[in-house]
């Protein structure tokens, strides 16, 4: 995957837990590197290394450091480096919902190798709808639970996310229900 995702990891860290804490968890990764570069490509192994290592150090589920990190990719990436390119994903939540399978076709003009995720949406009703995430990665359904949550913070609309089906339990894809009021 691009750096951006470790280096979002990196300041998710080091923002919320201090630079201590990234240092060690960088340190258990055992991936030897100490310096990640936005623009370069790195093994997926990587990515999942580090995951494991922030959860060990901070003693916090994995599932629960993949959430958190969903949340911050929309608001503090998204938002941040990249607020325009989110802006142009839709102007409520449910818009932003009903345009996300087109979404990465413009994240892949700036980020060109990357390997985007597939969205579908279905069942489209006035409080919820349901998004199909199809990925040839691994485990990285709580980060997708991660990333509709702060979808919801950013549009400040309290959403409920329910996982229907995952892909680790032999579904062919992961399927989430998100409500809102
Ligand atoms: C400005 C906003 C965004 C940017 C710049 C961005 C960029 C990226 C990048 C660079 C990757 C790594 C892929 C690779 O290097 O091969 C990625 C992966 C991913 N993105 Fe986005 N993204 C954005 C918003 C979103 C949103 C809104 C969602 C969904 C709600 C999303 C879902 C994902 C997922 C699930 C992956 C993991 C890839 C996989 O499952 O195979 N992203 N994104």
């Amino acid at each position: 995957m691009y750096g951006i995702v470790n280096v979002a990891l990196e300041q998710m860290v080091i923002d919320t837990y201090g630079q201590n804490k990234w240092e060690e968890a960088l340190l258990k990764s055992g991936t030897g590197i100490t310096h990640f570069e936005v623009d370069k490509l790195y093994d997926d192994e990587v990515t999942y290394l580090l995951i494991a290592s922030v959860a060990e150090v901070l003693e916090i589920h994995i599932h629960k450091v993949m959430n958190l990190f969903g949340e911050w990719w929309i608001l503090k990436v998204g938002k941040g480096k990249h607020a325009k390119l989110m802006e142009s994903g839709g102007a409520s939540l449910k818009e932003f919902l009903i345009n996300l399978p087109t979404f990465h076709s413009k994240v892949i003009l700036i980020y060109v190798e990357m390997f985007a995720p597939q969205f579908t949406v279905t069942n489209i009703e006035a409080n919820s709808i349901l998004i199909h995430y199809h990925s040839n990665r691994r485990s990285l359904t709580e980060f997708v639970r991660g990333l509709l949550v702060g979808l919801g913070k950013m549009f400040n609309v309290p959403v409920s996310v329910i996982l229907l089906s995952s892909k680790n339990e032999g579904a062919d894809h992961d399927t989430f229900r998100v409500s809102w009021n």
